[in-house]
C-alpha cells in the first residue's frame, strides 16, 4: 500500500529557491532555499521582511494537531481535514502524520494539487459532473490501485452524468460516492428522504459508481451556536443517521461512510453519528474540519467546540505608514492580505483599538485612548484573523515562527 502522501515530494519544497514572488519575505533570502534559511531560525524583521507579512506559530500548530487527534480518538471519529483551508502539502503531511484518514477537497483542481504530492485518499466534498474531470479521475484511479476518491451525488441527473462520463472514459473501476443529504435554505444535497433514497438507489444501480455512504455539511446554513441553532444542526444530523439506517441494504460496501462536520459543529456530529449503529453495521464517521489547525481569533474562537483548547496560529503583521488623526493609524495591510469576510482583523496587544475598514492595500485602525502613544509611523503591529481560509489564500509562502519569533519553517501554499 502506498504511503498517504509522498514525503519526498513534500520535502523537496525545502530545496526551491525563494525570490520576489513571495510577498513580504526578506530580499536577503532571494536565491536561498528554505533548507538553507530555516536552520538558523532567523528573525523575520531583522532579516528585512516588509509589511505586510503572514506568519504561523509553530507551538500552536503542534498543539492543535495533537489536541484534535486526541479528541477524534476519544470521540470515535476519523478526521479528513479540509485541505482547501491551507492548500499546503507540508501542513497536510503533518495532519496525516497525526492520524488524518484522508484529505477533503472542494474542487477537482484542489484534488489535482494534492495529488501532485502523492496524496492517496480523498473526499471530494462536492458533486462531480464535469466530463473532463471525470475522465481525469478515471485515469488516475486506473493508474494507481491504492488511490481512493469519494465524491458526492445529490440528483439522478448527476448520477447519470457521472455514469456517462466514466463510461466514455472507459473507467476500469467504479468511483465511490456518498449520497448528500441537504438542508432547507442550504447548499447542495437532496432536500428530503425520498430524494435521498432515489438518488442512492440510482447510484447503486449504476456499475460506474459504488455507493459507500451518506454525506452532509451542517454549516451550509451558518455558524449559529445558540440552543436553537444547535437544535437545527442536531435535527439535520439525525437525517443523515436515518439515511444510513434506511439504506443499509443498498450500500455496496461493508464499511459504510457517514461524513459531516466543519469546524463549528464537529461535537454535534460525534454526538449524533459516532456510535449506536445497529449490530452488524460497520460505520466510519468522518469529520472534515479544516480550520482547527490554525484556529483563529474570530469566527472559530466564538464557535469551535474546542475553543477553550485550540490556540490561534495565524497572524498578519503590518507596519503603520500614517497617523493622520490622533485616533487613526493606517497600515500596510488590506483586503489583499487578510480575511474580511467574517470579521475585521484583530489587533493583538492593543486591547482598546479596532480595525474599522480595509481597502485593497490599507487598514484603518481606530486607536483607543490607551493605545495612541504606542502606535507610531513605522511601528510593526500584529493582527489575528477571523476565518483562516480567506487569509491563507492570499499568501504563497508563510514563515512558521518559534516562541522567540525565529523562522523555523516556510510553508508553501498552492491556491
Ligand atoms: C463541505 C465542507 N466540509 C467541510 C468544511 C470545513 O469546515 P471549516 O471551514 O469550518 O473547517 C467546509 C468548509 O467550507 C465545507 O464546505
Amino acid at each position: 500500500m502506498a504511503a498517504p502522501i509522498n514525503a519526498a515530494a513534500v520535502a523537496a519544497l525545502a530545496d526551491e529557491p525563494l525570490d520576489w514572488r513571495f510577498k513580504g519575505l526578506p530580499a536577503s533570502w532571494w536565491g536561498r532555499t528554505p533548507a538553507q534559511i530555516c536552520p538558523g531560525a532567523p528573525g523575520l524583521v531583522d532579516d528585512g521582511a516588509v509589511g505586510p507579512v503572514c506568519v504561523l506559530r509553530a507551538e500552536a500548530l503542534t498543539h492543535n494537531l495533537a489536541t484534535m487527534a486526541g479528541w477524534c480518538r476519544d470521540r470515535g471519529v476519523e478526521l479528513a481535514p479540509h485541505g482547501k483551508t491551507h492548500m499546503a502539502p507540508q501542513l497536510l503531511a503533518r495532519q496525516l502524520d497525526a492520524g488524518a484518514c484522508a484529505v477533503t477537497v472542494a474542487t477537482i483542481s484542489q484534488l489535482r494539487a494534492y495529488r501532485a504530492f502523492g496524496v492517496r485518499d480523498f473526499i471530494l466534498a462536492n458533486e462531480l459532473v464535469d466530463a473532463a474531470a471525470l475522465q481525469w479521475v478515471a485515469k488516475e484511479l486506473d493508474s494507481d490501485a491504492d488511490l481512493t476518491v469519494v465524491c458526492w451525488v445529490d440528483s439522478v441527473a448527476g448520477v447519470r452524468r457521472m455514469a456517462a462520463g466514466l463510461e466514455a472514459a472507459e473507467a476500469g473501476r467504479p468511483v465511490d460516492v456518498c449520497v448528500e443529504v441537504g438542508i432547507a435554505g442550504g447548499r447542495t444535497g437532496c432536500r428530503d428522504a425520498s430524494a435521498v433514497d432515489e438518488v442512492a438507489r440510482a447510484a447503486a444501480d449504476c456499475p460506474a459508481l459504488r455507493l459507500i455512504g451518506v454525506a452532509g455539511y451542517e454549516a451550509a446554513i451558518g455558524h449559529d451556536v445558540t440552543p436553537d441553532g444547535l437544535a437545527r444542526v442536531t435535527a439535520y444530523l439525525a437525517e443523515l443517521r436515518s439515511a444510513v439506517e434506511r439504506l443499509s441494504d443498498v450500500f455496496e460496501t461493508d464499511s459504510v461512510v457517514v461524513t459531516a462536520g466543519g469546524s463549528t459543529y464537529f461535537d454535534a456530529v460525534a454526538d449524533v453519528l459516532a456510535a449506536g449503529w445497529p449490530a452488524g453495521t460497520s460505520v466510519r464517521t468522518i469529520i472534515r474540519s479544516g480550520c482547527y489547525l490554525t484556529h483563529d481569533q474570530g469566527l472559530y474562537a466564538r464557535t469551535s467546540p474546542l475553543r477553550e483548547a485550540l490556540r490561534p496560529a495565524l497572524e498578519v503583521w503590518a507596519q503603520v505608514i500614517s497617523r493622520p488623526e490622533p485616533d487613526l493609524a493606517l497600515l500596510t495591510m488590506g483586503r489583499r492580505d487578510v480575511s474580511f469576510d467574517q470579521d475585521m482583523p484583530v489587533p493583538l496587544s492593543l486591547p482598546d483599538s479596532v480595525v474599522t475598514k480595509l481597502n485593497d492595500q490599507h487598514a484603518y485602525l481606530r486607536l483607543g485612548p490607551n493605545d495612541r502613544t504606542a502606535v507610531e509611523v513605522g511601528s510593526w503591529l500584529r493582527f489575528g484573523v477571523s476565518h483562516p481560509c480567506t487569509t491563507f489564500d492570499k499568501w504563497q509562502m508563510i514563515p512558521v515562527l518559534d516562541d522567540d519569533d525565529g523562522v523555523v519553517d516556510l510553508i508553501r501554499t498552492f491556491f
